[in-house]
């Protein structure tokens, strides 16, 4: 009985090293499968006071709790995707903006021909313009930010908020107290006669969509109309529930973890991932997600969409 369940356990565990890492490292009885610590007991005695998102800047073990592990992180670079873990971000005062740090989690070094990184406004902070041509899309994590356009037109954009902005239109966010944004940017590709607009909303005013054949609900950020090259969706995962497509695909993904825990699958290796984590998905590399916990799952996805691949 021992002797023939045994090879099958190694196997699992070696499915993803990390996992084994964690399993094995952590001294007080597994990280992900066991009893809860006291930190996850406090979590979740409070988590129904705390506001939206606020795992995505206050992540379970890390950074503060990874401390007693020296040299340990789940981050993961490799040549068709990446894991970014929160204990890996490197903030740097972002170019052309004010008070404000800036984490890029993906890049055209990696192969993405988008950016995605995390902004941290401070008190006072003012938001610089993209370059020429590049287009903008900006997700409230925590925090608020005024947005201000060039018809003098202001939004307010809180938790859950989004904005999309136009190549080559001027605009302004600005930041009394604290803000952390997601921002995607890339460089615009034209069609003739097509042309976006500015977009402003919330997760919560959108529609759930069609999803054959799939069990997770799904919303669109923005209109699924020819003039955008890109898209934002926003996916939600009971725990338990997992994507039935193992989906390979030609198209590329950002990908931020908003609220909760699970497995992503991504090539051959299998990761635990929770809020806060962020990951690169490069086309082709094969996906996969599984919810687990005991909270939903919710993720933010960048996905390029309506142009010819050639
Ligand atoms: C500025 O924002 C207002 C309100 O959302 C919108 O009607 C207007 O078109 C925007 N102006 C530009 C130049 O995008």
């Amino acid at each position: 009985m021992l002797t023939s369940s045994l090879p099958s356990l190694l196997l699992l565990l070696s499915l993803s090293s990390n996992f084994l890492n964690v399993a094995l490292s952590d001294d007080g009885g597994g990280l992900f499968c066991s009893a809860p610590s006291v930190f996850e007991t406090e979590t979740a005695a409070s988590s129904s006071s705390k506001p939206l998102y606020w795992k995505v800047t206050n992540p379970t073990l890390s950074p503060s709790h990874l401390q007693d592990l020296p040299g340990f992180t789940r981050s993961v670079y490799k040549g068709d995707h990446a894991l970014i873990t929160p204990e890996s971000h490197v903030f740097s005062p972002l170019p052309g903006w004010t008070n404000t740090l800036g984490a890029y989690l993906i890049t055209p070094a990696m192969g993405s021909h988008f950016v995605m990184y995390l902004a941290k406004m401070q008190e006072n902070s003012k938001s610089g313009l993209p370059p020429n041509d590049v287009e903008r899309f900006l997700f409230v994590v925590q925090g608020s930010a005024t947005l201000t356009n060039a018809s003098g037109a202001h939004h307010q954009l809180m938790v859950d908020s989004y904005a999309y902005l136009a190549p080559n239109s001027k605009h302004s966010l600005e930041c009394d107290a604290s803000a952390t944004l997601v921002v995607f940017e890339r460089r615009y590709s034209p069609l003739e006669n097509h042309f976006t607009k500015q977009i402003v909303g919330s997760t919560d005013q959108q529609p759930l969509l069609e999803t054959p054949g799939e069990v997770f609900e799904l919303r669109k950020l923005l209109p699924p109309s020819l003039p955008y090259d890109f898209n934002i969706h926003i996916m939600d995962f009971q725990p338990g529930e997992f994507l039935n497509v193992k989906e390979v695909h030609y198209n590329q993904h950002g990908l931020l973890l908003l609220e909760g825990q699970g497995i992503y699958r991504l090539g051959d290796s299998w990761y635990p991932v929770q809020s806060g984590d962020a990951i690169w998905m490069a086309p082709f590399v094969p996906q996969w997600y599984a919810a687990l916990g005991k909270t939903r799952s919710r993720y933010l996805l960048y996905k390029d969409v309506n142009r010819n691949p050639l």
